[in-house]
């Protein structure tokens, strides 16, 4: 984990205090803010650097995928493609608590980190008035997941997250208490309307909106079964990882200061390496399919996560 100790403002919930907040987020920081389900911890959804700082902050183990907060219905044709029955439950229920997951738009601006290399994206336009008014402002969409430690319980306060997370962001936009208190309902399309995670908006409404049943499938089954990671995530080249150097045939995926074809991170840090680590898998999967040699990883922070990906990536598969 990052061992700097961030002065973390707390903001109100003016005019002032959304300007300040939407300025951080535009120059790369972590700022938390209100939405009617939860806190969230939010950061430019572009910047892959600030995306990499969230798991750093939340000290996640893995890269979830993470949800893209925009202003409108209109904001999100710039990000993803929204059509046919997903675009029926965004008219029926946006702004409010639904998640939609969407194809990504081909060559969008999106960091990969926030899909965690996923050809799909999760994305809300949130209900409450001080979200609303930050989104507008701030320009760019702004992932977040729940503003709290790893493995520990959803923040529904300003107070809450400042308890987890002080010292370890830039701000917290402090809007009061969130009305909802438990996360957003999350479906996805297989293509047919999917439940991912129960939530604030209940089911029954979605239900009497699409006029069919939706498909149950828990959030963990669709999301870190294993086997679902490798299919999806693994690059078509072979990989061998903890190597000193690249042998012959194989490319070299570097970390530190070492010969390579494409480098995580020259100078060994591991919030930049984590940045890069989607993006440079793509680089890499679309220039060739030979053997890719990783450097070694070290195995705290945010290596955890880069090293659980890469052993996903590295896997036998079929
Ligand atoms: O209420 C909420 O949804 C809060 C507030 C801040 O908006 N946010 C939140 O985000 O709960 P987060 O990052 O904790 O939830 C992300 C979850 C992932 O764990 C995963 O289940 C699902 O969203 N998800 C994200 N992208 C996905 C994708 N491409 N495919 C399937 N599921 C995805
Ligand atoms: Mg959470």
């Amino acid at each position: 984990m990052a061992q700097r100790e961030l002065k973390t403002e707390h903001l109100k919930a003016d005019a002032a205090g959304v300007a300040r907040a939407a300025e951080l987020l535009r120059a790369g920081a972590l700022v938390s803010f209100p939405t009617e389900t939860v806190y969230g911890l939010g950061a430019d959804a572009t910047n892959d650097t600030a995306v990499a700082r969230i798991f750093d902050a939340k000290g996640r183990p893995h890269f979830n995928p993470l949800i893209v907060h925009v202003p409108s219905i209109v904001a999100v044709s710039d990000y993803a493609v929204l059509e046919g029955k997903a675009r029926d439950l965004a008219m029926a229920f946006w702004p409010g608590p639904l998640t939609l997951v969407i194809p990504l738009k081909p060559n969008g601006p999106l960091s990969a980190l926030v899909s965690a290399g996923l050809p799909t994206v999760a994305i809300r336009v949130p209900e409450h008035p001080l979200a609303h008014e930050l989104l507008t402002a701030v320009g760019v969409p702004v992932a977040a997941p729940s503003a709290n430690p790893s493995g520990r319980i959803s923040p529904s306060t300003a107070q809450h997250v400042l308890d987890g997370l002080s010292g370890r962001i830039e701000a917290v936009l402090d809007g009061g208490p969130c009305g909802v208190g438990v996360e957003s309902t999350i479906v996805g399309f297989d293509p047919a309307p999917t439940l991912l995670r129960p939530g604030g908006l209940p089911v029954e409404a979605l239900e009497a909106a699409t006029g069919q049943a939706l498909v149950v499938r828990g959030e963990d089954a669709s999301i870190t079964a294993p086997g679902q990671l490798t299919s999806h995530y693994a690059p078509n080249a072979r990989m061998r990882l903890n190597a000193s150097e690249a042998l012959t045939n194989e490319r070299m995926l570097g970390f530190g200061d070492v010969e390579a074809d494409l480098n995580l991170s020259p100078s060994g840090d591991l919030v930049e390496a984590a940045a890069n680590l989607f993006g440079y898998l793509h680089k890499m999967d679309a220039e060739g399919d030979a053997p890719i040699a990783v450097s070694p990883i070290p195995d705290h922070g945010l290596g955890r996560a880069i090293n659980d990906r890469l052993r996903r990536a590295a896997a036998p598969r079929n």
